[in-house]
């Protein structure tokens, strides 16, 4: 069997890859986690590594992987923005450095774990005494905002929108605010804005 070069990640794509490499991947302990086209540049994709989340970034210098949920919080951090080596939670902005696993301005050091691109596919292995991984934070869906405002007292409280205005506040024109919308649209549905919008964006799956 031939040894295939094990690279700390960031890694990049490095030649051709026979069967007998895909063989010592899978002897070394990586899996195979899905097409490395399937990662756009600066984003990240999630995947089940030996029955833990893990989170695949391609980063300008190759991939790097974490695992999924955020130390923090558990946050979703292969929606995270990518920049500079690291990628962004999507719930309070945590900062983890993609290559040392260091959070920004925190103790807090995450695992970052062994990744290889060979033969257009992407295998990752679990680091060595990664830990027990985060629990994920719990998805927004519908059905949890439909329940939280069917056990509201008044039947329509949204506790996931911020700003709501009850029914019987004086209007925004009122108030001195911008104008209301003209009476011919009153019963046309608007557009949710994107701050209203309570669902995470979705995260599709690195994993064949
Ligand atoms: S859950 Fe990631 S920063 Fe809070």
């Amino acid at each position: 069997m031939r040894d295939v070069t094990i690279a700390r990640s960031p890694v990049a794509e490095a030649g051709t890859t026979s069967p007998a490499d895909l063989e010592a991947l899978r002897a070394g302990g990586f899996t195979d986690v899905g097409s490395s086209a399937d990662v756009p540049m600066l984003e990240g994709r999630s995947a089940t590594v030996d029955g833990r989340r893990v989170a695949v970034f391609r980063l300008p210098t190759g991939f790097a992987a974490t695992d999924a949920a955020c130390p923090h919080k558990g946050g979703p951090l292969s929606d995270g923005l990518v920049a500079d080596g690291c990628v962004t939670c999507p719930l309070h902005n945590w900062r983890l450095d993609l290559t040392t696993g260091e959070v920004k301005g925190d103790d807090t050091v995450v695992p970052i774990h062994d990744v290889v691109v060979a033969g257009g596919r992407l295998w990752v292995r679990i680091a060595a005494g990664a830990g027990a991984a985060p629990a994920p934070a719990p998805r927004v869906t519908a059905g949890a905002i439909g329940a939280a405002i069917a056990a509201s007292p008044t039947g329509d409280a949204n506790p996931f929108v911020a700003t709501r205005r009850p029914a019987s506040s004086p209007s925004a024109s009122a108030a001195g605010g911008p104008p209301r919308r003209p009476s011919s649209t009153a019963g046309t549905p608007t557009p949710r804005s994107a701050s209203e919008d309570p669902s995470p964006r979705s995260s599709s799956t690195a994993a064949a």
